[in-house]
């Protein structure tokens, strides 16, 4: 990569990669922009560990990438960054007895960002403040190799179907403000997206589940969409694919959402973890990606 200011160093066989040699803190030139655009679409998860960066730094910097949504809302409501509504705050923390963020100190199951909407978002950017000494690592699969790794029956049974993405939950499995919890996955609110999705160059094909619960196949009776929808998930998100980020404060983490999965293992409620997380709006030319 001629221009960079920086080197890539891979962090798993299928995802992941450090970015050593930058400051976030300071300006990035156009180069380093578009190195670290090429480096995002080739590894899928960029980390860059002993930042220093403030809110203004964090919105900066994954300005960069595209245009930033607002935080979302969550079970305790939009909750961002005092004067950045950009700036999702993820914390166990409570302040005057209330929560200042989402999720919790428990598990974060497997899930893509916010894929219960039309347009998800293309990237996400969580920055670390405050860390628990044990737990609360992230982990990270690649879609593209969920895909290749399932069998070819299955592949070609999945080919042409699509899949409703749950909207009433999140990760940790809290109703979202607004929300009546599910009783039928059939009819339960959510958006219908491709099971298979394609690069929008390289035409790669990558699986676009979502997360798990509440997940429906339209055209399937809930027990055959459930049967399936287990096979899949069984055959394609193997913990031997995933990497896991162990966090120290500092890191600043950015991953592809469109080409991903996450999740976070639980801490002790005990102690504080405090991350800032940004989400970079989807390019207008990739707003429709199956693969068909
Ligand atoms: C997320 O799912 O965006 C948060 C992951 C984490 O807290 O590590």
């Amino acid at each position: 990569m001629p221009d960079a200011d920086f080197t890539i160093h891979p962090v798993s066989p299928t995802l992941g990669a450090e970015i050593r040699g930058l400051a976030l803190s300071r300006p990035l030139g156009p180069a380093t922009v578009s190195a670290l655009a090429q480096a995002l679409d080739r590894h899928l998860v960029l980390v860059f560990r002993d930042q220093a960066l403030s809110d203004a730094d964090l919105v900066r910097v994954s300005r960069h990438f595209g245009p930033l949504d607002k935080a979302p809302i969550t079970e305790n409501g939009r909750l961002h960054a005092p004067g950045y509504e950009e700036v999702y705050v993820i914390s166990n923390i409570t302040e005057n007895g209330r929560p200042i963020g989402a999720l919790g100190a428990g598990e974060s199951v497997w899930h893509a960002d916010m894929t219960y909407l039309e347009t998800p978002p293309y990237a996400s950017g969580l920055y670390a403040l405050e860390i628990p000494a044990e737990g609360g690592d992230t982990g990270f699969l690649s879609m593209f190799a969920a895909y290749d790794t399932l069998p070819d029956a299955l592949k070609r049974r999945v080919e042409w179907l699509s899949i409703k993405h749950d909207s009433t939950t999140n990760s940790g499995g809290c109703l979202r403000q607004g929300f009546a919890p599910p009783t039928d996955v059939a009819t339960s609110p959510g958006t219908v997206h491709p099971l298979v999705i394609a690069h929008p160059t390289t035409g790669a094909r990558a699986l676009l589940l979502g997360r798990r619960p509440h997940a429906h196949i339209p055209g399937l009776s809930v027990a055959e969409s459930e049967a399936l929808l287990d096979e899949i998930w069984e055959a394609a998100v193997r913990p031997e694919l995933a990497w896991h980020h162990r966090w120290r404060v500092g890191d600043l983490v950015m991953w592809d959402n469109r080409w991903t999965v996450h999740r976070r293992d639980p801490f002790p409620d005990g102690q504080r973890r405090l991350m800032h997380r940004t989400q970079i709006a989807m390019p207008v030319d990739q707003r429709r990606t199956g693969a068909a």
